[in-house]
């Protein structure tokens, strides 16, 4: 089916208390493992590119691999620019069909992120795209934070609910523990404060940097107003490491091929894990309609 938004998605999310899993996708055996995985779930699912991965792939490979991949696939799939630090990648990527943007303004101070956030939400409501913002800081691993900044970096809920009301936007990307590109999964969120800032902001809540989070703290912060998880590196651990499984085991192989299509199984397996610890599994009817709380009770095919 053709790409569909973010927007009625995270909505139906938040009601239900389910996450969408967002993966981010590289290169084509990630875009198929993503979204073979996600058929087989039955789940609705999120394939985002970073700035960085446009520029590794280029913006109409990026953006036409997750295309094609859509329009073979019978469950909705959104493209989603993950990042955007600047006005002019959510316009490219507007341009070039992404179903969902977003402007992270989260190292600018208050005002600041508001105005180009709001410049952002401008252009894309009038073309149908919701928007996702940043406000609080998720930190990154490698500049090695304390706990103490991490806990410093969360997101107030007071400033949520104004910098919701000042920018519109659809979602928001809170910091409430999690930093991103961990390796381990030695983060715990706080989760009274997702639930504070669920009620605050209104919209659906993004969680970022879920490599390196407990998973019970991802089950409980889905419950109290998560719709959104974003995943990237647990899925670059399982690339790579298929890949050298592949080579390892086809040493005197050239046909890459062999050891590539390792590394794509070992994705697909770890993205159906996630979509059924998001709850996502399961809510997609063969016909592609959702599958809601009601319908649940009747037949899977029957509730669309
Ligand atoms: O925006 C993408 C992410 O927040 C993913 O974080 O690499 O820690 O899973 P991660
Ligand atoms: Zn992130």
């Amino acid at each position: 089916m053709p790409l569909v938004t973010s927007k009625e998605l995270l909505q139906w999310a938040r009601e239900e208390r389910f996450a969408v899993g967002a993966f981010n996708a590289n290169n084509m055996e990630m875009v198929q493992a993503i979204v073979e995985a996600a058929e087989e779930e039955r789940a609705p699912v999120i394939l985002q590119v970073s700035q960085g991965a446009i520029r590794y792939a280029g913006l109409a490979f990026a953006a036409g691999l997750v295309k094609i991949a859509a329009a073979q696939a019978t469950i909705p799939v959104v493209l989603h620019l993950d990042h955007g630090y600047d006005f002019e990648q959510n316009v490219l990527c507007l341009q070039a069909g992404f179903t969902s943007l977003m402007f992270d303004g989260s190292k600018l101070p208050f005002e600041e992120n508001v105005a180009a956030t709001r410049r952002i939400v401008d252009i894309a409501h009038p073309c149908g795209l919701p928007v996702e913002g940043e406000l609080g800081k998720v930190l990154q691993s490698t500049d090695k934070v304390t706990p103490e900044e991490v806990a410093a970096a969360m997101t107030d809920p007071a400033q949520a609910r104004l910098f919701v009301q000042l920018t519109g936007v659809d979602s928001l990307a809170v910091a409430v523990g999690s930093v991103h590109a961990m390796r381990q999964r030695e983060a715990r969120l706080d989760i009274d404060r997702v639930a504070a800032l669920r009620e605050a902001a209104g919209v659906p809540l993004v969680l970022h940097g879920s490599s390196g989070v407990d998973e019970g703290d991802i089950v409980a912060a889905i419950e109290n107003g998560i719709c959104k998880v974003n995943v990237a590196t647990y899925l670059n651990q399982a690339f790579v490491d298929g890949l050298r499984a592949g080579l390892a085991k086809y040493p005197d192989e050239v046909d890459p091929r062999k050891s590539l299509s390792m590394a794509r199984d070992a994705v697909k397996v770890r993205v159906k894990e996630k979509l059924r610890l998001f709850k996502s599994s399961g809510r997609i009817a063969p016909g592609g309609g959702f599958v809601t709380a009601v319908g649940r009770s009747a037949e899977l095919g029957a509730a669309e």
